[in-house]
């Protein structure tokens, strides 16, 4: 236990709160207006979230040191005011039990997250993997719900070993998330839905140099406007991925950019996934320098059929247009699989319009005979 602090301690009794050393835990909420809470506070060791989860109030900047979550507790930062820092220091881990999580929560406004040099979030996810992942055997918790989080930035947090989903982004404008890294490549016999960012009703939101090794999506976003990924590496997953989109409250993608990026070891390189007579929007989605490496089944894959399955057979329906639609500069010569396919685009009719294709080279793979709706100047078959 590590939360011992003069300035704390003083900055309670400012609030009024005669709480003794051992129990910053009971922190109420202060009264406003707080003149300053220019308090440093460390947590430490199996009380660790405990305390900073009641202390969130009392510190401006909030210092997570090799803390043990206990099990089936969430490290619970969903309170926090405006400006707070969150510095993730040494190891974290979390104890095993079987439920939904999420294992890690922050939420606020003006929230700069970072790892400290050599910090390490580790679920140890191995623990769960049985091959189920979110949908049969053993129940996994979620990782990190980074919701609501307004003018924030993640800077450097390496996570490693996720149950299943890593980082869920959900609710936020104005987020940068710099040089995270998820490394889950552990699990690739019995990892399954390790996605690594699910992104969903955010807006401005940009991912910078993520490094993601896992076995679901590398990034997907469900719905969300002026997304940005660049400068990442994704490797033994699904790719990046727009969808799929349709059915959710929030079915509109606007102004999505996957730039400068690599994706490796993967099942699919790029995929846009439209339900199947669903309805919503997909507008303004770009994908620039992107480089295909080993693909095992699709380099590109846009499908306005999506029904839970790739290629199912389905009809592809219009109900989600695709337009403004860019694909440029994509080197994937000899990237797939002779068993996958280059380029599959199923369209419904009328529904994939104003779409610039350029510069890409996706070979490898097979050619795929039943492309619908395809729109002028685009490769596919
Ligand atoms: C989509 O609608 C068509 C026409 O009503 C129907 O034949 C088809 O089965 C539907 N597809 C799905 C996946 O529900
Ligand atoms: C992408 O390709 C276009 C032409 O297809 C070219 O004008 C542009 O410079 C390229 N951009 C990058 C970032 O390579």
């Amino acid at each position: 236990m590590v939360f011992v602090f003069p300035a704390l301690l003083a900055s309670l009794a400012v609030l009024g709160n005669a709480s003794p050393v051992a129990q910053p835990a009971i922190t109420p909420a202060p009264k406003a207006p707080v003149a300053k809470r220019a308090t440093s506070c460390t947590f430490s060791g199996s009380n660790g979230a405990a305390s900073a989860s009641a202390s969130q109030t009392a510190c401006s900047t909030i210092v997570l040191s090799n803390v043990a979550v206990p099990s089936g507790v969430t490290l619970d930062l969903s309170k926090l005011p405006d400006d707070t820092s969150v510095i993730f220091q040494g190891t974290t881990t979390w104890g095993y039990k079987e439920w939904a999580g999420p294992l890690l929560q922050i939420q606020g406004t003006g929230i700069k997250i970072s790892g400290a040099s050599g910090a390490l979030l580790n679920p140890d996810g191995a623990r769960w993997w049985d091959g189920g992942g979110g949908s049969s055997g053993k129940t996994k918790p979620k990782f990190f719900a980074a919701h609501n989080l307004i003018s924030s930035s993640i800077t450097n947090l390496h996570i490693q070993n996720t149950p299943v989903q890593a980082v869920s982004i959900n609710g936020a404008n104005g987020l940068t998330i710099t040089g995270m890294t998820i490394d889950s490549s552990a699990g690739d016999s019995q990892g399954k839905n390790t996605d690594g960012f699910d992104i969903g009703s955010s807006t401005n939101v940009v991912i910078d140099g993520a490094n993601v090794y896992n076995q679901d999506d590398c990034v997907a976003i469900n719905s969300g406007t002026d997304i940005t990924f660049q400068n990442g590496v994704c490797s033994g997953g699904h790719g990046l991925s727009i969808g799929s989109v349709g059915g959710r409250d929030n079915n509109v993608v606007d102004t999505v950019t996957f730039y400068n990026s690599e994706v490796k070891n993967s099942v699919n390189g790029i995929r846009i996934k439209g339900i199947e007579n669903d309805t919503g929007t997909i507008k303004g989605v770009t994908y620039n320098k992107i480089t295909l490496a080993s693909i095992s089944k699709y380099g590109i894959l846009i499908e306005q059929n999506y029904d839970g399955g790739d290629l199912d057979g389905g009809t592809a329906s219009s109900g989600i247009p695709i337009t403004g639609l860019t694909i440029e500069n994509i080197s994937g010569s000899g990237a797939v699989s002779s068993s996958g396919y280059d380029v599959v685009v199923t369209c419904g009719s009328g529904a994939c319009t104003g779409w610039t294709w350029s510069n890409v080279v996706v070979t490898g793979g097979k050619k795929y005979a039943k492309c619908t709706n395809v729109p002028s100047g685009v490769a596919c078959s």
